[in-house]
């Protein structure tokens, strides 16, 4: 039986991977912070094949108690501080977690279990200002937020451990990925949410910032089989995860209101609250070497997904009426 150690398993993407590797047969320790409250909702229905560690990124002492427990023989490094808005707030947390958070969960694996394969979550934030279009693994970085910054340390660090100790420590370079578990503050949710609650009468309104940010979105749960997959490869690499297609947030917001038969104009305000410092315009990720060498290829278009949000959500207000 194969081990696996997943940081930010409570989150979206831990979700997801901690049930594909759960059906793989994997034995899964999950790292947990410690919080007042209990944060379970997104595994609630695997919260008992789940091992949990107790531990934060900030702290090494924890990662390499929790490898030392849990003896892995893959760790995903999920856990950040993950909303791009917040690190203009909170900046250095961000460095800490995001950025130097890789780097403590590389050196527990140093010290203790070398031969473990790692996976750092990259993102397409580095990319940020973008120097080319498509964005391949070969794009040159512009991050644009403190969080796009910490993610390029994430991303180099790894890179580095590779190349120094031989490490085997891949870096995904994921685009946006949604799903009905995104968090609420991110835009896809943000949306579906609203229209659902707008649609059963319990919201007015929805403000939004800038409607014209173009990204390349797909769906969580065909992202975290690439992670996987790249652990499963003869030697360890960096692959960007996309879907090659790119919309507007003024398209998404227009095909939620429409699938629930109410027209968008009728109910967005755009607020300046919302605006950005420094905006990221454009993501397009060019996926071919995911395709080539990993054999993985996004299963669920970008409509699709957005129905799937709006659904969900629909039931979740319809239930609770
Ligand atoms: P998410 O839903 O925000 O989950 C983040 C996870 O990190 C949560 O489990 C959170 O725990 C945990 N965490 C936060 N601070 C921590 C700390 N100090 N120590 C330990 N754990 C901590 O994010 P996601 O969408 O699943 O994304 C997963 C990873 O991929 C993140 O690193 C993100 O930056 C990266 N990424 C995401 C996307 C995307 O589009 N989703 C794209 C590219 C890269 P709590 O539940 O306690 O808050
Ligand atoms: N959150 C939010 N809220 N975004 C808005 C809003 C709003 O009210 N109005 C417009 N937007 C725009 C943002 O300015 C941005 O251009 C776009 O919608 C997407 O914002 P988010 O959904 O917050 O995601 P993100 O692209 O900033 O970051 C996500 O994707 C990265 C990968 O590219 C996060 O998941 C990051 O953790 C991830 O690395």
């Amino acid at each position: 039986m194969k081990r696996t150690l997943i940081t930010g398993i409570t989150g979206q993407d831990g979700s997801y991977l901690a049930e594909l590797l759960l059906d793989k047969g994997y034995k899964v320790y999950g790292l947990k912070r410690r919080t007042s409250t209990e944060n379970y909702e997104n595994i609630k229905h695997i919260r008992n094949d789940i091992e949990f560690i107790s531990g934060d990124l900030a702290d090494l002492s924890s990662l390499i108690q929790a490898v030392k427990l849990s003896k892995p023989d893959e760790v995903y490094n999920l856990g950040a501080q993950s909303f791009v808005a917040d690190s203009w707030s909170q900046p250095l947390y961000t460095a800490e977690v995001t950025g130097l958070g890789a780097l403590n969960m590389l050196e527990a694996v140093r010290q203790i279990k070398q031969d473990a394969r790692f996976y750092q979550a990259s993102s397409s934030e580095m990319f940020g200002k973008v120097i080319e279009t498509p964005q391949t693994e070969t794009t040159p970085f512009y991050p644009r937020s403190p969080y796009g910054v910490a993610k390029v340390y994430g991303h180099w660090i790894t890179v580095n451990y590779r190349e120094s100790f031989d490490i085997f420590a891949c870096s995904g370079i994921l685009f946006n990925h949604e799903s009905p578990r995104r968090g609420i503050q991110f835009v896809t949710r943000k949306v579906t949410d609203a229209v659902a609650r707008i649609k059963l009468g319990l919201q007015t309104e929805l403000r939004l910032g800038n409607l014209d940010a173009k990204r390349d979105w797909g769906f969580a749960g065909d992202y975290v089989k690439a992670m996987w997959l790249m652990l499963q490869q003869g030697r360890s690499n960096d692959y960007v995860v996309a879907t090659g297609k790119t919309h507007t947030v003024r398209e998404l917001v227009e095909i939620a209101f429409t699938h629930v038969g109410l027209n968008w104009e009728d109910y967005v305000i755009q607020d300046p609250a919302f605006m950005r410092p420094a905006e990221v315009d454009l993501l397009l990720g060019d996926p071919q070497k995911a395709k080539k060498e990993l054999g993985w290829e996004p299963k669920v278009s970008f409509e699709e997904l957005i129905k799937m949000m709006v659904d969900h959500d629909m039931q979740k207000y319809g239930q609770n009426q």
